[in-house]
């Protein structure tokens, strides 16, 4: 099975690239495969120029604090027996870049975990609580002060906001943006939602099973959508005035990434299909200045 196949994506720094598509068409795995957190079976991953897919576990290392995940899901993703400046120290000391010459000393830890806390909003004096004592915001603030606390270059936030409520959501989005803006990091902006999208990214990639069907900046891509799939997430994203576009809406489900319809992979989905459709997989096209789509008949 082939999760994630043939994608190509360029990250740069202080800009945020969505990466959009419904459960299971593989942006997880995408994610993963970037980090190393899974070995991609081919192609080639540079951070700086630097190949990352041929480096062992020990030589990934001090790269490691360049790159950064915070995830889903951030009740399962904390420690509950550790304090929270505990969980904040840990990366640090494993990968060396606290500047505490691996002293684990109360009175270190807190000099340096107490200024991140209150860079995504916390308080310093919280670094003794337990993660069960955080709203699940406030989680996730602490994951993010986690991947911080490395000096990370790459943030790749793997649906940040989805197990949050929708006021929570907004803030979280928020703290993104205001730390891109300070500390120029790079984001690969993971989500299912195409609604959360227009606030934070300047670029986006649409995926479905297991490759991107339409990419180009956020500019091009949301508000002209040339590919079908693109234009149905579009179209059911509900509007302030009631109106839905005039894509028609998604049907019926995505295919087994194991077992992928021939041709365009969309094509039972597609309103547009035709025999054309089950030939090929679609060559990508460009249209505008930085639009990509995969689609015959875009
Ligand atoms: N460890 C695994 N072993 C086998 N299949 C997997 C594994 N992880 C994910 N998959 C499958 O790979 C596809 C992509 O998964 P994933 O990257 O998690 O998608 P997404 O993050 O977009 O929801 C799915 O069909 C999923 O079931
Ligand atoms: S190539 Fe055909 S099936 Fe695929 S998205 Fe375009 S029109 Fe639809
Ligand atoms: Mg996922």
């Amino acid at each position: 099975m082939r999760a994630v196949d043939g994608m190509s994506l360029q990250l740069m720094p202080g800009r945020t690239l969505a990466l959009v598509g419904e459960s299971g068409c593989g942006k997880t795995t995408a994610g993963k495969a970037m980090l190393q957190l899974l070995r991609p079976t081919a192609g080639s991953v540079q951070l700086d120029g630097v190949e990352l897919t041929t480096r062992s576990a020990s030589e990934l290392r001090p790269l490691r604090a360049k790159m950064q995940m915070v995830f889903q899901d951030p009740f399962a993703s904390l420690n509950p027996r550790l304090r929270i400046g505990e969980i904040i120290a840990e990366g640090m000391l494993a990968l060396g870049t606290g500047g505490m010459g691996g002293s684990t000393g109360d009175r270190d830890i807190a000099a340096r975990v107490g200024p991140l806390l209150e860079q995504v909003g916390l308080r310093a004096d919280m670094v003794g609580r337990y993660p069960h004592e955080f709203s699940g915001g406030q989680r996730q603030r602490i994951a993010i002060a986690r991947a911080l606390a490395v000096h990370p270059q790459l943030l790749i936030c793997d649906e940040p906001t989805s197990a949050l409520d929708v006021s929570v959501q907004a803030q979280i989005l928020n703290l993104l943006s205001d730390l891109q803006r300070d500390l120029k990091l790079a984001y690969l902006f993971i989500t299912h939602n195409i609604a959360v999208v227009d606030y934070l990214a300047h670029d986006v990639a649409v995926m479905y099973l297991g490759r991107v069907v339409e990419s180009g900046s956020a500019d091009e891509v949301l508000r002209s959508p040339r590919h079908p799939y693109t234009q149905a997430l579009l179209a059911a994203v509900p509007r302030v005035d009631g109106a839905m576009g005039e894509a028609p809406k998604l049907a019926g489900d995505m295919p087994s990434p194991a077992n992928p319809p021939a041709g365009c992979h969309f094509h039972p989905r597609c309103p547009l299909a035709d025999a054309d459709c089950r030939r090929d997989y679609p060559a990508a096209r460009r249209f505008g200045a930085t639009q990509f789509v995969r689609c015959i008949k875009a």
